[in-house]
């Protein structure tokens, strides 16, 4: 099968490339509802694994009984589209809801202390997506990326001003202008994108002269991420954190006696 689409990698030097084809795809994964049967069957017959987002236990009881290999369980704190749970409820609700689907945790994860709170919890695994907005290997423009690393985490907010769908994004004057009292709700998902969808692409290109006005989707965890890293330095640090934490709480046990 042909080339998707060519990756490079900045994380070693000299630059390594990695192709992504279709052959080493190994996962799709679904938002917003669970994958319909004729796209299971697909992604399945052709020897891969799907996953499926959720924000409720009953999403995640839907997707397992669909027959979705691996369950994501985004608490609100999540960027993009998210429920209104948070991780630190969500997570041990839906493990328990499908206890033989693997769960990966997502939602505010951005250091190895909330990979190894999710792995306690008995998340199979972490999944993020913040995190990635402001490594260097990341294409977002310039300007954006001044509003990615400025902000904390009481800047965001979950809206529907962009996609019609609840998602979580930077507060700007355009999630400001959307909520304002005299201001039409935005209209439901597809219709709302319809709306925005063509200042979603000029912000992109014109992204200096739109900085107060661009859609730009990101969690809480934005908060903690104020320089820009390179991918491999973040991977390491989240690995060595999660180990450092289960040591520590290995060694409380043991100091405690038990
Ligand atoms: C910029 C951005 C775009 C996203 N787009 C999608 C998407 O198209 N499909 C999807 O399933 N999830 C999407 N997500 C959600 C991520 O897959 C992930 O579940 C979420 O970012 C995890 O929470 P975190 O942001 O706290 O790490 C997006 C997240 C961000 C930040």
């Amino acid at each position: 099968m042909g080339q998707l689409l060519r990756w490079t990698a900045a994380t070693a030097a000299p630059q390594v490339e990695v192709a992504l084809t279709h052959e080493n795809v190994k996962l799709i994964a679904n938002a917003l509802g669970t994958p319909p049967p004729d796209v299971l069957n697909e992604v399945h017959g052709a020897g891969r694994l799907v996953a499926a987002l959720c924000g409720a236990a009953k999403h995640a009881r839907a997707h397992r009984d669909a027959g979705v290999d691996i369950v994501i369980a985004q608490g609100t704190e999540g960027g993009g589209h998210t429920g209104d749970v948070g991780s630190m409820v969500l997570w041990p609700e839906v493990i328990d809801a499908v206890p033989d689907t693997p769960v990966l945790a997502a939602g505010g994860i951005g250091t190895g202390r909330q990979m190894a709170a999710a792995l306690a919890m008995g998340a199979q695994g972490v999944w993020t997506g913040s995190l990635w907005l402001t490594v260097e290997e990341a294409e977002t423009p310039p300007s954006q990326m001044e509003s990615y690393l400025a902000a904390g985490s009481r800047d965001t907010v979950r809206s529907r001003a962009w996609t019609g769908k609840p998602a979580r994004m930077l507060r700007n004057d355009w999630t400001e202008a959307w909520a304002a009292e005299d201001t039409p709700d935005p209209l439901g998902m597809p219709l709302q994108f319809m709306v925005t969808s063509d200042a979603v692409a000029r912000g992109h290109r014109y992204s200096e002269q739109a900085k107060d006005v661009m859609f730009n989707p990101a969690g809480q965890i934005i908060g903690r991420l104020n320089e820009v890293r390179r991918v491999k330095d973040v991977i390491y640090d989240l690995v060595e954190e999660c180990i450092d934490t289960s040591e520590r709480l290995a060694q409380l046990m043991q100091d405690s006696g038990s």
